[in-house]
């Protein structure tokens, strides 16, 4: 008798544990929140007017950025502590010749908008490497030094402010370019 109750108790235990109620509750869903991209901050992929091609759109961040570049161009190019490296880049401009400002501010233009988180545009100039050598970029006179990098930095500081980029995107894209240094400072 005391044998049977102890089969019946454990057979009840079985029962219990192989039964016990599977859990089908919804798993917690987590949405991952979406994060804002520097490129975001500077206008994203909000479409309007372009005013350097009338009658076609452009994504804000991408206009943001290109105003910032071409501003900075200028820049350097009235800067003695810097424009001694863009000798064919002046020659052209000078002259009246516009397609290398073109290229340039382009590809200046599309390698901030993917550093900065831009979905819709490529990179597609040299390395940062070969750029900044003049082994490889006929265009780059002369290796730069970690003090033309910081002028780099002051000049492109300057330029944003020109077109009004605030004090905090300064710092933000401060931070994107600063990334580059070892590349670019070969000297
Ligand atoms: C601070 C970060 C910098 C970034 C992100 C940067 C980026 C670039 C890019 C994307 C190009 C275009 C490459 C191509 O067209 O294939 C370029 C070209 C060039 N960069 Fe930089 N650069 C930086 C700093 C500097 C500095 C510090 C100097 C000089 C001291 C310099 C001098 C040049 C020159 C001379 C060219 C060729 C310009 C031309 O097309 O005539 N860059 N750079």
């Amino acid at each position: 008798m005391k044998k049977l109750a102890l089969a019946v108790v454990a057979l009840g235990l079985v029962i219990t544990f192989s039964c016990k109620k599977k859990d089908t509750s919804t798993p917690a869903v987590t949405t991952p929140t979406p994060t804002m991209t520097l490129y975001d901050s500077l206008g994203g992929t909000t479409m309007v007017s372009d005013p350097y091609n009338p009658g076609k759109m452009v994504e804000k961040g991408r206009l943001g950025i290109r105003l910032v570049v071409d501003s900075t161009i200028f820049v350097i190019a009235g800067d003695p502590k810097l424009n001694g490296f863009f000798p064919v880049l002046l020659s052209e401009v000078g002259a009246g010749n516009l397609s290398g400002f073109q290229t340039l501010s382009k590809n200046l233009t599309d390698f901030f908008c993917v550093a900065t988180g831009a979905k819709n545009f490529t990179y597609s100039g040299m390395s940062m490497l070969d750029a900044h050598n003049p082994a490889k970029n006929s265009r780059m006179n002369g290796k730069a030094s970690n003090a033309d990098f910081d002028q780099f930095v002051v000049d492109l500081v300057a330029g944003a402010k020109k077109v009004g980029l605030s004090d905090q995107l300064i710092g933000q894209v401060g931070t994107v370019v600063g990334t580059t240094r070892s590349q670019v400072v070969q000297k």
